[in-house]
């Protein structure tokens, strides 16, 4: 039995020393430990033994308990240990380390000078409403008082969805929608995208952003519309800045106007961006015609107004000196960040 204990001491020990890991360790303790562990079987064993021999062998047994369990403590300890260094070492931070740079964003430079229109209206006594981009032929056409055979409802011209259901190729649909809800006085403006069938150029795009401006009182005049425009030039380009209506048609405008304003960078003189003319065309505007204000339910022997539209990406690029529409709508991060 003695042998046996021996035997039991020094195979545990060099089973100890090889130990890995907490699970084998555990392995080991109910190896020897344990209920059916081996060592708690020789104890089992010891009612055999001569009175004489029990005491001696017991307290050798218990001997070699002791130096099991401690055995196993000191391995324990040294496991947990190693894993807390291992962690440690794993999870190390530098924080001396330069962090990784934040990229904050900017404004893309339509939505920046459409900022500076909204708040040149806003001050002026505007408010700022929106129209679907998927709109009715009606209020697109019809109610715009564009007859059946204006050549924007062609086919080629025009991205329809069903036989009433089109991309609206104007904001002017806008001022419909405002007039059947709203009563005079109104005074709003609406931006937001429009599509045509164009080729894809350095300026055309079949998706592009314009600014719709309305006006309904009494007593509205073509002065009213004049001063409005005048002062919203100045303000977005200088005070310098001159403007000049032109005759022109719209459908839903009487008298229809363009305007131009003079030439940002010659300031009139005659340059590359203007051609040569001193002046660029920047909106068409008008009175609101009286069938347009029928079709809404006001009465145009009481009321009149005025409206324009604007192009908006044209205004960046004229702002920005951008000479190809693309790079509006490239997403090339090079171009964005300069704004
Ligand atoms: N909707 C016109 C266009 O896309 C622009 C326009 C002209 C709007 C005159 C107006 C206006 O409100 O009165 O070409």
């Amino acid at each position: 039995m003695r042998e046996k204990l021996e035997k039991i001491k020094l195979e545990s020990t060099t089973e100890l020393e090889n130990v890995n890991t907490l699970q084998q360790l555990e392995e080991l303790r109910i190896k020897y430990l344990g209920k059916k562990g081996e060592l708690t079987q020789v104890l089992r064993g010891m009612g055999a033994l001569s009175t004489e021999e029990r005491p001696i062998v017991g307290q050798f047994a218990n001997e070699i308990r002791d130096y099991i369990n401690e055995k196993i403590e000191h391995t324990e300890y040294c496991l947990k240990r190693r894993e807390l260094e291992n962690r440690l070492r794993n999870e190390f931070i530098d924080v001396t380390m330069p962090s990784k740079k934040k990229e904050l964003g900017n404004k893309h430079p339509i939505t920046k000078v459409l900022d500076e229109v909204k708040e040149i209206f806003v001050g002026m006594g505007f408010s700022i409403v929106e129209g679907p981009e998927i709109e009715k032929v009606y209020y697109n056409f019809d109610a715009l008082n564009h007859n059946k055979f204006h050549p924007a409802r062609d086919m080629q011209d025009t991205f329809y969805i069903t036989e009433d259901l089109l991309l609206r190729t104007q904001t002017s649909p806008v001022q419909v929608r405002t007039m059947e809800k709203m009563s005079p006085p109104i005074r709003i403006i609406a931006p937001g995208r429009v599509y045509r069938a164009d080729e894809i150029d350095a300026t055309h795009s079949p998706m592009f952003h314009q600014i719709e401006g309305l006006v309904i009182d009494k007593g509205i005049t073509m002065a009213n519309l004049k001063g409005t425009l005048d002062v919203f030039a100045k303000k977005l380009y200088g005070d310098n800045v001159k403007t000049k209506f032109r005759p022109h048609h719209f459908p839903f405008t009487e008298p229809s106007a363009e305007v131009d304003c003079s030439c940002v960078a010659c300031s009139g003189a005659g340059c590359r961006v203007c051609k040569g003319s001193g002046w660029i065309e920047v909106l068409g505007a008008g009175m609101v015609h009286p069938n347009v204000l029928r079709n809404c339910g006001i009465d145009p022997e009481v009321y009149s107004g005025f409206a324009f539209g604007m192009g908006l990406d044209r205004i960046v690029m004229l702002k920005y000196d951008i000479d190809d529409l693309r790079l509006m709508f490239e997403n090339d991060k090079r171009f964005l960040s300069q704004f």
